[in-house]
């Protein structure tokens, strides 16, 4: 499909295929801005997001049909340009609730619980230029200049009532939702999205990535939690280790992407299986070991995040590496898997530099927008 429906029970943009690219977008709330100011900020971001997914313009007159004597309502680099996939997700940082100007929009009382900005963690090392934010937009499309298209133009449309803080642009996605879409790799050369939650895994859906109706606050239900870690990897240090040094760190092989006590890509890990020297075939301080279900509870969540490359630094190093992106039910779930991962033989060549949290609320009915459920 070339284009995904806005409006319905869930947003679009979690459960659908993933995309090839990423261009999402962290913004704040301006200064003195009231609740009708928020609301209306919404319904036009509603109002245009509805359109662009289509294919169309921001609005009825668009890039070119308006008048000659004013500033078009679309900035126009998307004409001519197909749907191409777009899904654009929106979520409440934990700020919009609640900041030093107080409860600003009314909304305080019903801020999710669960919905507090991001304890450290071993290693961060956190970037306020690439963290929080009060609102964000994920938009994902299979063309870059479509993804990029919408950011531009919703950050337009909000002028005066929120502005840009952080944006990241993404290629090359990390992750997929359907048993159709191959495994894609990563910066460091593996297949990355193997034991992700797939969108037609409807009983994981619930249980690990909607919030449900008998969860708190109800406002929430058909929503889900998004975590964003801007995670740096030092690609050139990477790039020096032993192949099978290499594997041993994420616990899988790099060419079919299978786990290391054998079979193929989608084989189980067996984490009881030993190497020839009676060492664990999955070491301990292996990725996916560490990152499994098995070692935490049971655990899942959806990943969704792409690979970046921002250019280098002036030693001539790649300033790479994954915008990760997950969705899950409740924040704990992501908090508890990266507490386990304090001890990833990985995290020698990983940087956390950036991280944000929002709650995404469910997908707006036609005629209604997105969030209304609060209000
Ligand atoms: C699995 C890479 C960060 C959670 C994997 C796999 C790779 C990988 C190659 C195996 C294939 C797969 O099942 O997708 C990376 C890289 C990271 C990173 C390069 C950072 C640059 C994270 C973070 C989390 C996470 C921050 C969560 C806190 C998981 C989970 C799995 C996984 C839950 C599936 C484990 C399983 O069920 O087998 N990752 N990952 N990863 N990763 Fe990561």
């Amino acid at each position: 499909a070339s284009a995904y429906e806005f409006f319905g029970a869930h947003q679009a943009g979690i459960t659908t295929p993933v995309q090839d690219h990423l261009h999402f977008a962290s913004f704040d709330m301006m200064a003195r801005t009231d609740r009708d100011d928020l609301v209306s900020l919404l319904q036009d971001w509603t109002y245009a997001a509805a359109r662009m997914t289509k294919g169309l313009d921001v609005s009825a007159t668009g890039a070119v049909g308006g008048s000659p004597e004013a500033p078009p309502d679309d900035t126009g680099e998307a004409q001519g340009l197909a749907a191409s996939g777009l899904t654009i997700t929106f979520g409440f940082g934990p700020t919009l609730f609640e900041n030093e100007e107080g409860d600003r929009y009314g909304i305080a009382a019903q801020r999710p619980a669960q919905l507090q900005k991001l304890p450290a963690f071993l290693g961060d090392d956190l970037d306020p230029a690439h963290s929080g934010g009060d609102l964000c937009i994920q938009a994902c499309a299979d063309d870059p200049q479509v993804a990029v298209h919408a950011i531009r133009n919703l950050s337009r449309i909000a002028f005066g009532r929120a502005r840009l803080r952080w944006s990241q642009l993404g290629f090359g996605r990390t992750s997929r939702t359907t048993a159709a879409q191959s495994t894609p790799r990563n910066l460091f050369g593996f297949k990355d999205g193997t034991a992700n939650i797939l969108g037609t895994d409807d009983a994981a859906l619930d249980e690990s990535v909607w919030v449900a109706a008998s969860d708190d606050p109800s406002w929430m239900a058909g929503g889900s939690y998004l975590v964003a870690r801007k995670i740096a990897m030092l690609v050139e240090t990477w790039d020096r280790v032993r192949l099978t040094e290499q594997e041993a760190i994420i616990g899988r092989d790099k060419g079919p992407g299978a786990p290391l006590s054998g079979g193929d890509e989608f084989t189980e890990p067996d984490f009881d299986a030993k190497a020839k020297d009676g060492t664990p075939a999955i070491p301990v301080t292996s990725h996916v070991r560490l990152a499994h279900p098995d070692l935490n509870g049971g655990i899942r969540i959806l990943r969704r995040g792409y690979n970046f490359v921002d250019g280098n630094n002036e030693l001539g190093r790649l300033d790479a590496g994954l915008f990760f992106l997950s969705y899950q039910r409740s924040p704990e779930q992501f908090v508890t898997l990266q507490r386990s991962l304090s001890t990833d033989a990985m995290n020698e060549y990983i940087r956390h530099v950036g991280s944000g949290i929002w709650a995404v609320p469910p997908g707006a009915a036609p005629g209604s927008y997105v969030g209304a459920s609060l209000f």
